[in-house]
C-alpha cells in the first residue's frame, strides 16, 4: 500500500487520481489546505498530521506501508518570507516527524515534492539539476533542507528516495472532477481565469520592468497531470530497485511570460482580460525554466500537456463555480 501525505491538496489529489489506478492507496491529510472531496473515492481516506506521532503510528500500524510519496507542505513564498515558523515547523520539523516513523516501521521508500525555488535566482537560461541551490526564501530554505535530511538518511539508514523539483504546476483533471482550490488564491493562471470568469476585478502584472524580452517574468508551467504521472514513474524506480536516490527537475523545458500567459488564456476563452500593471512583487526571479532531460533519460517521463493544454483544463474546472 502507498501512503500519500497531503492527498487532499492540489497536486496530492491529482496524484491519487492516477496511483489509484495501479495501487491501493491511503491519503493522510489534516485538511488545513485540502478538500476531502477532492480524495478520489478508491482511496483510504485518513485524517491526521503528518507532524503528530500518534497520527502516524495509527497510519503505519494499520496498514502494510511500502512507499511514502509526501505533498503536505505549505508552498507560498511570500507567507514563507512573512511567516518563517510556519514553514520551519511544518515542511522541516513535521516531515522530520514523518521519515522518522517511516525508520520505525522500517518503510525506505520515500517520493518528495521539491520546488523550483530550491534555486533561488539561477544564472542560467536552462536550470538542470546540477545548477547551484541557492534558496532566496524561507520556502525555498525548507524545501533544500529536507532535501539534504535525506542525502543523509539514505546513507546512515537505507532510505531510498527520489525528489522531485516542481517549475509552476498549473491546469486541472481531465474531467474536470477536480482542479486548483486555493484560499487565498496567488498562483497567475486560476487568477487570470477568475477574472476572465468576473470572479475578480481585474489582474496585475507583477513587473513589466524584467530583463526578458517583454519585461514581465518567465515561468516553466507543467500539467498536474504530466506531474502525477512523474511521481508514479518515480515510485516504480525506486520499488523495482532500479533507483535508490535520484533528483528530477519537473517542467516543459519551454518558459511562458506573464503576458503571454495572459493572451493564452484570453485565446483560449475567447474574453478579454482586465490587466493592470503593479509593482515587483518580491522575491520573484525573472526566469525559472527547468530541463527535464535528466528524468527523460533515466525514467522516460516528458511533459505531454502544453500550455493551451494546461489552460483549457484549468478553464473546463474553474467554470464549473466550484
Ligand atoms: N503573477 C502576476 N500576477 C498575479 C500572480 C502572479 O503577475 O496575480 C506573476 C508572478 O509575479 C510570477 C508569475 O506570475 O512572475 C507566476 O507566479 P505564480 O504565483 O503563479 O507562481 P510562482 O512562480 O511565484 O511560484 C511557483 C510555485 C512556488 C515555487 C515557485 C518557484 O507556486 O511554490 O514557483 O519560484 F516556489
Amino acid at each position: 500500500m502507498i501512503l500519500v501525505v497531503g492527498g487532499a491538496g492540489y497536486i496530492g489529489s491529482h496524484l491519487v487520481k492516477e496511483l489509484v489506478k495501479e495501487k491501493e492507496v491511503v491519503v493522510l491529510d489534516n485538511l488545513s489546505t485540502g478538500h476531502r472531496w477532492a480524495v478520489d473515492e478508491k482511496a483510504v481516506f485518513v485524517e491526521g498530521d503528518l507532524g503528530n506521532s500518534e497520527d502516524l503510528d495509527s497510519v503505519f500500524s494499520t496498514y502494510n506501508i511500502d512507499a511514502v510519496m509526501h505533498f503536505a507542505a505549505y508552498s507560498l513564498v511570500g507567507e514563507s518570507v512573512a511567516e518563517p515558523m510556519k514553514y520551519y515547523q511544518n515542511n522541516v520539523a513535521a516531515t522530520l516527524t514523518l521519515i522518522e516513523a517511516m525508520k520505525k516501521y522500517d518503510v525506505k521508500n520515500f517520493i518528495f515534492s521539491s520546488t523550483a525555488a530550491t534555486y533561488g535566482i539561477p544564472d542560467v537560461e536552462i536550470i538542470t539539476e546540477e545548477t547551484q541551490t541557492n534558496p532566496i526564501n524561507p520556502y525555498g530554505r525548507s524545501k533544500l533542507m529536507v532535501e539534504q535530511v535525506l542525502a543523509d538518511y539514505a546513507r546512515a539508514y537505507g532510505f531510498q528516495y527520489v525528489v522531485l523539483r516542481y517549475f509552476n504546476a498549473a491546469g486541472a483533471y481531465e474531467t474536470g472532477e477536480i482542479g486548483e482550490k486555493h484560499h487565498p488564491e496567488t498562483h497567475l493562471i486560476p487568477i487570470v481565469l477568475e477574472q476572465l470568469l468576473g470572479e475578480r476585478e481585474s489582474i496585475s502584472v507583477f513587473g513589466s520592468d524584467y530583463d526578458t524580452p517583454d519585461g514581465t517574468c518567465i515561468r516553466d508551467y507543467i500539467h498536474v497531470t504530466d506531474l502525477a504521472k512523474a511521481h508514479i514513474l518515480a515510485l516504480e524506480a525506486l520499488l523495482s530497485g532500479k533507483k535508490s536516490t535520484a533528483v528530477y527537475n519537473l517542467g516543459n523545458g519551454l518558459g511562458y511570460s506573464v503576458r503571454e500567459v495572459i493572451e493564452t488564456c484570453e485565446k483560449a476563452t475567447g474574453r478579454s482580460a482586465n490587466v493592470i500593471m503593479a509593482d515587483r512583487r518580491e522575491g520573484d526571479p525573472a526566469r525559472l525554466v527547468a530541463s527535464s532531460e535528466k528524468i527523460f533519460n533515466e525514467l522516460g517521463w516528458k511533459a505531454e500537456f502544453s500550455l493551451e493544454d494546461i489552460i483549457a483544463s484549468a478553464w473546463k474546472w474553474h467554470s464549473r463555480g466550484i
